[in-house]
């Protein structure tokens, strides 16, 4: 039997920071099997991910596993109870599977990383509260509807008293905004704190349950949400600073941002409930 089987399920999988977790998590995780459940609104993204995931097999010595959970639209309250279904049958169906090839799971993890950065040409005072509501319930409502409803059917699946090997992690993508303001950035900030903090108390009310919770900081990452930040930031000055980063070429590279995640994760050495950032240490 392998002790090695993580179950990982990755939100907003199918391009950016989150597919390239799903790559290093295959090269980087020390996990002799790797279950994918990858979530997300694009079922071809996803798909042509689960299948790059797959080419990774042989070179890294990981057997692949993986579960699509297409047009998930976290936005979209109405269809989240629906959408938490879809993505817990999945997770199921992989379980079940790993019992019948006795190949148990003894990682579950949950990568909260789908997320948006709302409008950043607007100072607090122009905010709405109807966008407000619409920017909490993508980027913290359904978040936490995601994480109660993992740890929950986790802990159901894996009581302590007949797995006790088996370990829980919960990580969101977070920011050096949840900890430190700056201008025009309202809503995002607002949104990463709360994250950070909701998962630091789940950190206290877990401990005992082999569950640790991260929240990831991945640096300004040379991608599409940077390109969307340069184009609609509101402050100059943040602006001038990003677009340096983007000239000079130094802005954070995706996948060495993701395989300090993954890394970590993987030590398990990280304090539970707390918050680290790709330029720490
Ligand atoms: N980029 C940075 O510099 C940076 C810095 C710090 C933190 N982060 C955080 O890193 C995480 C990943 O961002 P990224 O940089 O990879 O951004 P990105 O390139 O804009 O990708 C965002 C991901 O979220 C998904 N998503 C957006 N709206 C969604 C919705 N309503 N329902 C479901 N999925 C949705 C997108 O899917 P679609 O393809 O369907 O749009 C995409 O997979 C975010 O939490 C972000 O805040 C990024």
């Amino acid at each position: 039997m392998s002790s090695h089987h993580h179950l990982v399920i990755i939100t907003g999988a199918n391009r950016g920071f989150g597919a390239s977790v799903a790559h290093s998590y295959v090269a980087n995780s020390g996990a002799d099997t790797v279950s994918f459940v990858l979530v997300g609104r694009n079922q071809q993204g996803l798909d042509s991910v689960l299948t790059s995931l797959r080419k990774l097999t042989s070179e890294n010595n990981v057997a692949v596993k993986g579960a699509i959970v297409g047009d998930v639209d976290l936005a979209d309250m109405e269809r989240l109870d629906n959408n938490l279904v879809r993505i817990q049958a999945a997770v199921t169906e992989l379980r079940n599977e790993s019992i019948q090839s006795k190949n148990v799971i003894s990682k579950s993890v949950l990568i909260n990383n789908a997320g948006s950065i709302g409008d950043l040409s607007k100072t607090a005072k122009e905010m709405t509260w109807q966008e407000t509501r619409a920017y909490l319930d993508f980027n913290v409502v359904s978040f936490v509807g995601l994480t109660s409803a993992f740890l929950k059917d986790t802990l159901g699946a894996y009581p302590k008293e007949q797995y006790p090997g088996h370990k829980t992690a919960i990580v969101s993508i977070s920011s050096l905004l949840a900890v430190q303001p700056f201008s025009n950035w309202s809503l995002y900030a607002a949104g990463k704190a709360a994250r950070d903090r909701f998962l630091g108390v789940i950190a206290l009310e877990e401990k005992a349950n082999n569950v640790k919770t991260l929240n990831y900081a991945p640096g300004p990452l040379n991608n599409d949400m940077q390109a969307d930040v340069r184009r609609t930031l509101g402050d100059k000055e943040q602006l001038e600073i990003y677009d340096g980063m983007h000239k000079s070429g130094s802005l954070v590279n995706m996948d060495d941002s993701s395989r300090k995640l993954v890394l970590l994760l993987k030590n398990d050495e990280y304090t539970t409930g707390g918050h680290i950032d790709f330029y720490d240490e």
